[in-house]
């Protein structure tokens, strides 16, 4: 399968650094934002990735990840010219996806379990798409899960009355038709093409099926979310349960940083 890394959007909540620097070359902990969604794909196996970008910072981007080599993947980039959501800045992966599956990741999202498992067993379905939840103190800063039992009844994005303790977090699987259901969304009252409204077109399609990570999950797209993400990564480096993207390398001998 193909991976997709959305790293476009304008960072204003972690401005005026956003000012100077795109906000996924921020570092958490001790390596670039990026390096973190990066490792997701790498972990399950994923070499073939496309990566959007706004266009401040995108000469940054490719000589901090060049064409991929020294990660042991091809790097493909495209440019997203405004910040009109997350789901337009996935429209463009349409001719790269090429009618087969994607695995999605949000380039501000942190995760610790390994989606591999996930990954392939959605290699095997015929159509569809998924999600991942994590229980969380501020469900209203993200999309909220409304929830019987494991089934997700329809997503809330940032609601002021969530409606359970889960965020959907910034990964998703789709099958290839996720181009078609982009088409026919509008802009959400923040003037974006929203990610959720692509889930719950799936929802309503009984397409989607969620799962619940087990290790932690943070985005790092807010100075508190930063900071608390660099702390999980430090410390889940020092149990030994968590491996970045540099010492993996380090380890298989790819890299010497
Ligand atoms: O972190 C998970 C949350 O991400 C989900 O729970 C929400 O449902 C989803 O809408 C999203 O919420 P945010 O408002 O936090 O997303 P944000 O605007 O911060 O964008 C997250 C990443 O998506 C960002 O790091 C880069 C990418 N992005 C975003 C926009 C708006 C793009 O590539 N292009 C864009 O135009």
């Amino acid at each position: 399968m193909k991976g997709v890394i959305l790293a476009g959007g304008m960072g204003t909540r972690l401005f005026p650094i956003t000012k100077v620097t795109n906000k996924h070359l921020m570092p958490v902990h001790d390596q670039p934002m990026v390096y973190y969604p990066l490792a997701t794909l790498i972990r399950a196996g994923i070499k073939d990735i496309f990566l959007v970008t706004g266009p401040e910072g995108a000469g940054d981007f490719m000589k901090l990840l060049g064409s991929g080599k020294e990660f042991g993947v091809k790097i493909t980039y495209r440019i997203q010219d405004e910040a009109g959501g997350i789901a337009q800045a996935l429209s463009m992966a349409e001719s790269f996806a090429d009618k087969g599956k994607i695995v999605v990741v949000l380039g501000d999202n942190i995760f610790q379990d390994d989606i591999k498992e996930y990954v392939d067993e959605f290699e095997k379905v015929f159509e569809g798409a998924r999600i991942f939840l994590k229980e969380v103190p501020d469900p209203e800063r993200f999309g909220v899960p409304e929830l019987d039992g494991d089934r997700v009844l329809k997503i809330d994005e940032k609601p002021d009355k969530p409606k359970s303790k889960y965020a959907v977090t910034g990964l998703y699987l789709y099958d290839g038709k996720v181009f078609d259901v982009i088409r026919t969304l509008k802009p959400s009252g923040r003037g974006e093409l929203e990610i959720t409204d692509v889930n719950n077109a799936y929802i309503e399609k009984g397409q989607m099926k969620s799962y619940k990570f087990k290790g932690f999950w943070s985005d790092a797209g807010t100075f508190p979310s930063l900071a608390r993400a660099t702390e999980m990564i430090c410390k889940a480096e020092k149990e030994g349960t968590y491996e970045t993207l540099v010492k993996r390398l380090n380890n298989n001998g790819q890299k010497k940083t």
